[in-house]
């Protein structure tokens, strides 16, 4: 590997540059000298990458800590080390406090040259290990946090702004591919005059249409060099930009799924340019940008698909809702109601928006288990037996068994929820019987709801009560039946929730 590691050495004495150059060469390094700083600095300028740098201190013109400090700004990954006599160790000292790495004394010591390159290797090693570890940290938390976004466009504007973030660029857009596959539409941007920031473009008309059908990426370091480009370019300010696709994963592996082999390849493309103080875009910078393309990607897809999970979920929620609702002959919205009601308890109890959402699509299927419940029982028109009311009581328990196995949040709630909406606080609930906050608060909240529901509505083998006879029951049973502190709730504010009684009315009932 120490045909990479190449050593510039500088002094004014020839016979000092000589027996350097000849030492490390026989070490097997690529050694190159000057004879002065400016001569240095100069080859170090060239673009061949110098690791490491031996300077000699008192020279004519520029001396050694003058050439380090010019040196370090061409090459900051650069090591110095700076060659002295006795006469001067003071000075190398000093030169050391000032941004030498090391020194070595003249007359030369042959295994002391050798120790110290050695040395210096291992520091730039470290240091270029330094660079990339940053580097992927900054990208892998970056990644994270995409992955836990939800929405999409939240999440096109995390990964527009990161990636501007990253790049040091203040302006740049994301184009959804749209569902033709044709077009590119602007998503979001940042910095995009007016009128741009809602731009569509035909695929074959554009530089991101062009990255979008090629599907690669494309660094453009100064458009004014680039005629190809050029005829696309959108009179841009900046004259560096780069785009690079975001493509969807799997597409290639599972063309013999017909649904997905119709859907475009590339899902979008991320486009930035007006990289800060007018500098053009680096290698670096593209790769960095193409990590975070796949990152962003795969979330997107994620996005959708979750979407697409919970639509469909919504769906079988109420589907099953309304079955279970007309079977035990509950004309009107019950199911609609005990779910506002539900939400509102959440909302109130501190839970989050998210989660009081969650809870409203789940609220609806607590009863589901009552599908194994025969007619006979369940629409009896009087009191039931302590046997009828024992088969009665499964439906809690077959109604989780029923929503157990599906992995979606919406479904995994309402399992819950239905096994444990006819507990009670104070344990004598069915079926586990568990006690006051081991049920969890997603069943507290629907057992309130439901039975509140329950009471001022008609049932087979009930008439509906007065909301005085209702209040009354909640308080007498505060802390029995049900929590206190979400009676409390319930009762600050009964005008809410009859508010929400009345936006559903029983539309099935005596009118
Ligand atoms: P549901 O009609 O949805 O009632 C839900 C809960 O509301 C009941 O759970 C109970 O806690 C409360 N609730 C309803 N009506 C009354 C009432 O008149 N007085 C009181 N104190 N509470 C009431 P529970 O008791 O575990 O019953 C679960 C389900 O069993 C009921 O759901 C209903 O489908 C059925 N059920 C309960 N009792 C009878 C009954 O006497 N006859 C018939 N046919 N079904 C019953
Ligand atoms: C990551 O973003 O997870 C790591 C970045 C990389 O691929 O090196
Ligand atoms: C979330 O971001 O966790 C809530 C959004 C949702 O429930 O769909
Ligand atoms: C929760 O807020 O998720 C639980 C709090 C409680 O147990 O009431
Ligand atoms: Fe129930
Ligand atoms: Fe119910």
């Amino acid at each position: 590997m120490s045909s990479e590691n190449r050593i510039l050495v500088v002094d004014d004495e020839v016979v000092i540059r000589e027996l350097m150059v000849d030492i490390l060469s026989d070490e097997g390094y690529i050694v190159e000298s000057a004879a002065n700083g400016k001569a240095a600095l100069e080859r170090l300028s060239s673009g061949d990458a110098f690791v490491v740098l031996f300077t000699d201190i008192m020279m004519p013109e520029m001396d050694g800590i003058e050439l380090i400090h010019e040196a370090r700004k061409i090459a900051p990954s650069l090591v110095p080390i700076v060659m002295t006599g006795y006469a001067t160790l003071e000075t190398a000292r000093a030169a050391v406090k000032e941004g030498a790495y090391d020194y070595v004394l003249k007359p030369f010591n042959l295994s002391e040259i050798k120790m110290a390159v050695t040395n210096a290797l291992e520091r730039s090693r470290l240091q270029n290990e330094n660079a990339r570890l940053l580097e992927i940290t900054d990208l892998f938390h970056i990644s994270e946090s995409i992955a836990a976004i939800r929405d999409e466009q939240k999440l096109l504007q995390y990964v527009l702004g990161a990636a501007l973030d990253r790049v040091n660029a203040d302006r740049g857009s994301l184009m959804l591919v749209s569902e033709n596959g044709r077009q590119l539409e602007v998503a979001h941007s940042i910095g995009l005059p007016e009128g741009m920031d809602k731009a569509v473009v035909e695929m074959g008309d554009s530089v991101s249409g062009w990255v979008a059908e090629q599907v690669q990426p494309l660094l453009v370091p100064d458009i004014r060099d680039n005629d190809q480009v050029r005829r696309f370019s959108r009179q841009l300010p900046g004259h560096s930009f780069i785009s690079v696709p975001l493509e969807r994963k799997g597409a290639n592996g599972n063309t013999k799924l017909g649904t997905e082999a119709q859907q475009p390849h590339v899902l979008a493309v991320l486009n930035v340019t007006g990289k800060r103080n007018g500098a053009s875009f680096t290698e670096g910078d593209l790769k960095a940008l193409s990590i975070l393309a796949n990152h962003a990607a795969a979330a997107l897809e994620n996005v959708r698909l979750v979407k697409d999970l919970e639509e469909a979920q919504r769906e079988i929620v109420f589907t099953l809702g309304a079955i279970v609702e007309t079977r035990s002959m509950e004309t009107g919205h019950h199911v609609k109601r005990v779910a506002e009601y539900c939400k509102y308890l959440a909302l109130q109890h501190g839970l989050s928006e998210a989660e009081g959402e969650i809870l409203r699509l789940a609220a609806p299927l607590h009863d589901v288990g009552k599908v194994g419940v025969p007619d006979a029982i369940l629409n009896k028109p009087g009191k039931l037996t302590p046997e009828e009311y024992d088969i009665i009581k499964t439906h809690a328990e077959v109604g989780y068994d029923m929503l157990k196995v599906s992995r979606g949040r919406i479904l995994r709630t309402a399992a819950v929820v239905a096994r444990e909406h006819h507990e009670k606080y104070n344990g004598t609930g069915y079926p586990r019987g568990l006690k006051g906050t081991d049920i969890h608060i997603y069943g507290r909240i629907t057992g309130i709801a439901d039975v509140f529901d329950a009471l001022g509505a008609e049932r087979s083998y009930k008439k509906a009560w007065e909301l005085d006879r209702i209040v009354d029951f909640f308080r007498e049973q505060r802390g029995e039946h049900f929590d206190p502190e979400l009676v409390d709730i319930f009762l600050a504010d009964v005008e809410a929730i009859v508010a929400i009684r009345d936006a559903f009315p029983e539309s099935g009932s005596s009118a």
